[in-house]
């Protein structure tokens, strides 16, 4: 107590020109290790320490946040938790309910994120009607990204229905070029075959699979379509996708090795990155059959209760850092989202940014708008799971018939809800 009331004049003055609050530190648990991400996340880091924080990086590579939550689960479990962890949609609320996350709702308040958030977005950051996550973009998640130089080479469009899909792709083939960039992972399967769900069965039957499980949905013929056509898709994966990530396979995109990629918005980040341009480089464009329709994806942080006063002043203003619009403007930016912040200028966003902000819009009014299963909004983390082992085990055993992956979906939904 001497000790920092003696020093507390030098302390002040060497931090006064940065901030007036007390200094904290928060550890900040979150997966943004390739290039567009780690990126991203400097930003928030940056804006932090220019108030005098102090952050501790707690980054696990690993697309999708699968070894991420591991992660966190076990450091959960020896009761150190870091005081904000990228924790997204409905894995939100299984951790409010442990009773582990803090309460928001002072900052919330005194900034009226109420007011500053579409309802969509903020309902998911909320456990019984307080805030205890903090949302820092939207990711639109049915995009196909496209390298117009080799459609040009093969001498094809790009395919705008999964119909016209399969020639455009054979053509590409036959012009010596990988069709698909993909990565074998379950996650990225399970990114692709949702789009494919949504491009071919459309809103209604999506949300009927994937948000309410309807059993007959989920039996449906038009299940064993999509599942069918899924499978179609892997001839136009190279031989060499096992495990590999999925900027590894944007970056196939990138340099013209492959044509296609069908990805989140993230993979936008890629591009930027390496200094490309949309409409020009490279083109975006919705995933098959799904122009009117957007499939969501909500990045945020939700916050651990802690003891330490400074680290949660630090915690607080991490927290409404998040919500301001220099962060929400620069990350989103570099990140390849849309702000989830409402009112925001669009003047310094690009094309395909803009056609994701006008599609959320349109979709919202349409009842296209759909949480994405594959990143976890749209259901909890053990049906997700369910999905993920019947979709990935499909798309690699070259033995199982869509029927039968069809009855097994049903079956393990079924068994984890
Ligand atoms: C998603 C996440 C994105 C992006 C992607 C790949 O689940 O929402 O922000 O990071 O994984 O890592």
């Amino acid at each position: 107590m001497k000790f920092k009331k003696l020093f507390a004049p030098i302390l002040l003055s060497s931090v006064a020109a940065t901030a007036s609050v007390q200094a904290g530190e928060v550890e900040v648990l979150h997966w943004w290790t390739s290039g567009g991400e780690a990126k991203s996340v400097a930003v928030l880091k940056d804006l932090l320490e220019k108030q005098g924080h102090s952050w501790k990086d707690f980054a696990v590579a690993g697309g999708g946040g699968e070894s991420a939550m591991t992660v966190l689960k076990s450091r959960a479990v020896s009761g150190n938790p870091p005081a904000a962890a990228q924790i997204k949609g409905l894995d939100i609320q299984e951790w409010a309910n442990l009773g582990l996350l803090t309460n928001l709702d002072g900052v919330a308040k005194k900034a009226n994120w109420d007011n500053l958030l579409p309802g969509v977005v903020s309902n998911v950051m909320k456990s019984g009607g307080k805030y205890v996550a903090v949302p820092v973009n939207v990711h639109r998640v049915n995009w196909l990204w496209a390298n117009p130089e080799v459609f040009k080479k093969a001498g094809v469009e790009i395919p705008t229905t999964w119909d016209n899909f399969f020639p455009a792709a054979d053509a590409i083939q036959k012009a010596g070029f990988i069709p698909l960039a993909h990565g074998g992972q379950a996650w990225q399967d399970a990114t692709l075959f949702e789009a494919v769900a949504l491009g071919m069965g459309g809103s209604d039957f999506y949300n009927k699979a994937f948000v309410t499980h309807d059993m007959n949905t989920l039996k449906s013929d038009q299940m064993v379509k999509v599942f069918e056509t899924f499978k179609r898709l892997k001839k136009y994966i190279d031989k060499d996708s096992a495990g590999r990530d999925w900027n590894i396979a944007t970056s196939m995109v990138i340099n013209g090795k492959a044509a296609m990629q069908v990805m989140g918005d993230w993979a936008k980040g890629e591009f930027t990155a390496a200094g490309k341009k949309p409409g020009v480089d490279f083109m975006c464009l919705a995933a098959p059959g799904t122009s009117g329709q957007f499939t969501f994806n909500i990045d945020s942080f939700a916050m651990f209760k802690l003891n330490n006063s400074d680290n949660v002043k630090a915690q607080n203003a991490l927290a409404s850092t998040i919500m301001g619009p220099e962060f929400q403007e620069v990350f989103n930016l570099n990140k390849g989202s849309i702000p989830a912040r409402l009112g925001m200028a669009r003047d310094k966003f690009d094309s395909c940014a803009h056609a994701s902000m006008d599609a959320f819009n349109g979709s919202a009014a349409t009842g296209d708008l759909v949480p994405s299963m594959a990143h976890g909004l749209s259901t909890t983390s053990y049906i997700q799971g369910a999905i993920y082992d019947v979709v990935t085990n499909f798309f690699n055993d070259d033995n199982l018939s869509a029927k039968d992956a069809v009855n097994k979906l049903a079956q393990a939904v079924k068994a984890a809800m």
